[in-house]
């Protein structure tokens, strides 16, 4: 599977890390790209880097990791997104004024998002778990529950077997 990484921080570059390894072409992106040569080199030879728009080109899957409050500019430094899958970790929180990190009311990102890209296909999964148990708890013997949702079988398909196991 050819997987596109839009947010190549926390979450992104250790999911994309895993998925390199277990086979899948990742392309990490980044607003930029040359500071992820160090990912790449640990993700292994499936692993490269580029543009947002790179990754939004290359690949049949993205997965988005990027902080709610930069959704939309991820997606338009996109540029089209038609037809690909998107599996989105995005939680809905926010800084608030007096710095602390809040959950925005009443939103679902999920839902958010498949209203703004409404040509791709949206699931919602990754984003229940913290990045450390990705990190370090990924091949333990009792392994943990992912959950995953979203309006397209063939998609959340996709998302089931896009696993690093
Ligand atoms: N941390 C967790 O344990 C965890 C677990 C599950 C889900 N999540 C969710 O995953 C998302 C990312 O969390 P994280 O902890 O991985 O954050 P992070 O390490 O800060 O990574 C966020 C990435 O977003 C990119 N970015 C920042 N501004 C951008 C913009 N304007 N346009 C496009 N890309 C931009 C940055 O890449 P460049 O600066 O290289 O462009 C950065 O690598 C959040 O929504 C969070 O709620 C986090």
């Amino acid at each position: 599977m050819k997987v596109g990484i839009i947010g190549s921080g926390g979450i992104g570059g250790t999911i994309g890390t895993l998925w390199a390894k277990a086979g899948h072409e990742v392309l990490f992106s980044s607003r930029n790209p040359e500071k992820l040569s160090l990912l790449v080199t640990e993700a292994g030879n499936n692993a490269q880097a580029g543009t947002i728009a790179e990754a939004a080109a290359f690949a049949d899957v993205i997965f988005l990791a990027v902080h709610y409050c930069t959704t939309d500019d991820a997606i338009a430094s996109a540029g089209s997104l038609d037809s690909k899958v998107i599996i989105d970790a995005t939680n809905p929180y926010i800084r608030a004024d007096d710095g602390q990190i809040q959950r925005v009311p009443n939103v679902s990102s999920g839902l958010e998002l498949a209203q703004k890209v409404p040509h791709a296909k949206v699931v919602k999964a990754y984003n229940t778990l913290p990045t450390a148990t990705f990190a370090n708890e990924h091949h333990r013997a009792d392994p943990y529950a992912l959950f995953y949702c979203g309006d397209d079988v063939s998609a959340k398909a996709i998302a089931a077997q896009l696993n690093y196991r």
